[in-house]
């Protein structure tokens, strides 16, 4: 199943691609092949150059040569277009850099017809965004929207590292570019499971009727990963899950999932919905908080049949550190809709699987007319949305066992992505850098999105730096910390953990 056998895809305007952080992991693992998967399918401009930024001292060549590298197996396209990339070894703090990217600018629209348009990523560490974006302001390269050519800018994760960082830099952002300008990114927006939340949602007359506090008794949300911090110690330790996952990719998820019919689909549509619905997020009082929450890290234990080490016990992990590498939170959006209905989010690294998965638990029948003992085996209906591996949806639901007595039990309905599709899901960075490539926002985070994520992410932040509540700990391997099971159990609920 190859992306190339999916649907045609619109043709961006010309353009040039110019990426800060050419050379680094996210370049080389992520933007390149998604760049090589759309030069596949026909979808990058007519006129299109790349240009890469960096510190290693690579020329046009060693950066075309880095880009055949990078997608050992791409087809003959990619390699004609290799052949155009241009490289500037240059520090962002040094203005010789960004005068010398807008003579290759130059160059590349009198020899490419890319008439002037840019597209901007920031691919590297985010302490360097607002020094990048005033260097590209002072060079005369970040020209504000109007009849003129256009210029675009596609920002990375994180965005900030609390509200006040995340405030500052859209402030400083805007200095330089208008919102239009502006492309925050989430990868998990371009999952195209994420995307099928609004289809479930919004094309379908049975399931809104019931997406509400009348039928559904309590939403959980699950990012949960088996892998461990791997090379990224360092800077995990600094961030921990909840700046590492929640922030981002839970919010974008819880939002999709509660928020509000939008008017339509399209950038304004759904981004004014999902911030309604974020700003809905209530937290209640701070000594409430700790009470709703669980934090935890990992210790040793066995993922599959591989022993793995605790986290204390991993490279670049302080020997003392608090971070957590596990996140549990009961919410509440208090809202028309959801008023009262408890909604449970965890999130972990080295879990029983690597998982994303989005459940809605539904309220008991009104009056049970079997007996006890005939539904020992029922549990209650729920809705589940996988939105990663094996994307699909599955509805439980209660039946009768074959046989004389009346038994019930919970069964299955089954919908797999690739079963009816036959295709695999495009990759989530393809899909978001053909949305920039077009200039559409809708996948992205407004300035007012990513502010409200934080907002309630904070509150958190503040509790955990001052131990509360205190970190526990859960075996490698497991679905995490006891205490994640006592959060739910206190309203008589239980994690809905997904299948093997
Ligand atoms: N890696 C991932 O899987 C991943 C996933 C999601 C999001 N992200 C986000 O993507 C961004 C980049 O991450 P990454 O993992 O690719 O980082 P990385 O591997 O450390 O790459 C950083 C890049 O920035 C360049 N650079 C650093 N300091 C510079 C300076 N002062 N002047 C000029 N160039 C400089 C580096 O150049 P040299 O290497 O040539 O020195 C390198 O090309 C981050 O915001 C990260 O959060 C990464």
């Amino acid at each position: 199943m190859t992306s190339q056998a999916r649907y045609a895809l619109a043709k961006p305007d010309p353009q040039v691609l110019v990426i800060f952080g050419a050379s680094g992991d996210l370049t080389t693992r992520k933007l390149l092949p998604a760049l090589a998967s759309l030069a596949a399918r026909d979808a990058l401009p007519e006129h299109f150059s790349v240009v890469g930024v960096a510190l290693s001292e690579l020329d046009d060549n060693g950066f075309r040569d880095l880009g055949r590298a990078a997608v050992p197996d791409a087809p003959p396209s990619w390699a004609t277009l290799t052949d155009s990339f241009r490289y500037i070894c240059g520090h962002y703090e040094d203005a010789t850099t960004f005068a010398t990217l807008k003579k290759v600018l130059e160059d590349i629209d009198r020899t490419c017809s890319t008439q002037g348009n840019r597209l901007y990523y920031l691919a590297t560490i985010p302490s360097l965004f607002p020094i990048l974006t005033q260097a590209l302001k002072q060079a005369g390269l970040s020209n504000p929207p109007g009849s003129g050519p256009f210029t675009r800018i596609v920002v990375e994760k994180p965005f900030g590292s609390d509200l006040d960082s995340a405030i500052d830099l859209n402030v400083m952002l805007h200095e330089c570019f208008d919102e239009h300008q502006i492309f925050r990114i989430d990868h998990y927006l371009g999952k195209e499971t994420v995307q099928n939340l609004l289809a479930l949602r919004f094309a379908n007359a049975i399931f809104e009727p019931i997406w509400n506090r009348r039928y559904i008794s309590n939403a959980q949300i699950t990012v949960a990963e088996q892998l461990g911090v791997e090379h990224r110690g360092a800077y995990y330790d600094k961030a921990g899950a909840v700046r590492d996952m929640v922030q981002n990719h839970l919010a974008q998820v819880v939002a999709l999932t509660l928020m509000e019919p939008p008017a339509a689909i399209d950038p304004l549509g759904v981004r004014d919905e999902k911030v309604k619905l974020l700003r809905a997020v209530e937290l209640g009082p701070p000594h409430e908080l700790s009470q709703r929450t669980v934090r935890a890290q990992y210790d040793a234990g066995v993922i599959g049949t591989a022993a793995v080490p605790g986290y204390l016990e991993e490279e670049g992990i302080a020997p003392a550190s608090e971070t957590e590498t596990f996140a549990a939170a009961q919410l509440h959006v208090d809202n028309w809709r959801w008023a009262g209905v408890p909604v449970y989010i965890r999130t972990g690294k080295r879990l029983a699987q690597t998982v994303t998965e989005v459940v809605l638990e539904f309220r008991e029948v009104p009056h049970m007319a079997f007996k006890a003992h005939q539904a020992r085996r029922l549990e209650p209906n729920h809705l589940v949305m996988r939105i990663q591996p094996h994307e699909g949806i599955n509805l439980a639901f209660g039946a009768k066992e074959p046989g004389e007595s009346f038994n019930l039990r919970s069964v299955d309905m089954h919908f797999s992505y690739a079963d009816t599709f036959g295709v695999a899901p495009a990759d989530a960075y393809e899909r978001l850098i053909h949305d920039a490539l077009l200039g559409d926002h809708m996948l992205f985070l407004r300035a007012d999105e990513a502010e409200q994520a934080w907002r309630i992410i904070d509150p958190y932040l503040d509790a955990f730096a001052q131990g509360d509540p205190p970190l526990s700990t859960y075996p490698a391997g497991s679905w995490g910390p006891h205490e994640a099971d006592i959060l739910l159990a206190r309203n008589g609920h239980e994690w809905h953990n997904p299948a093997p």
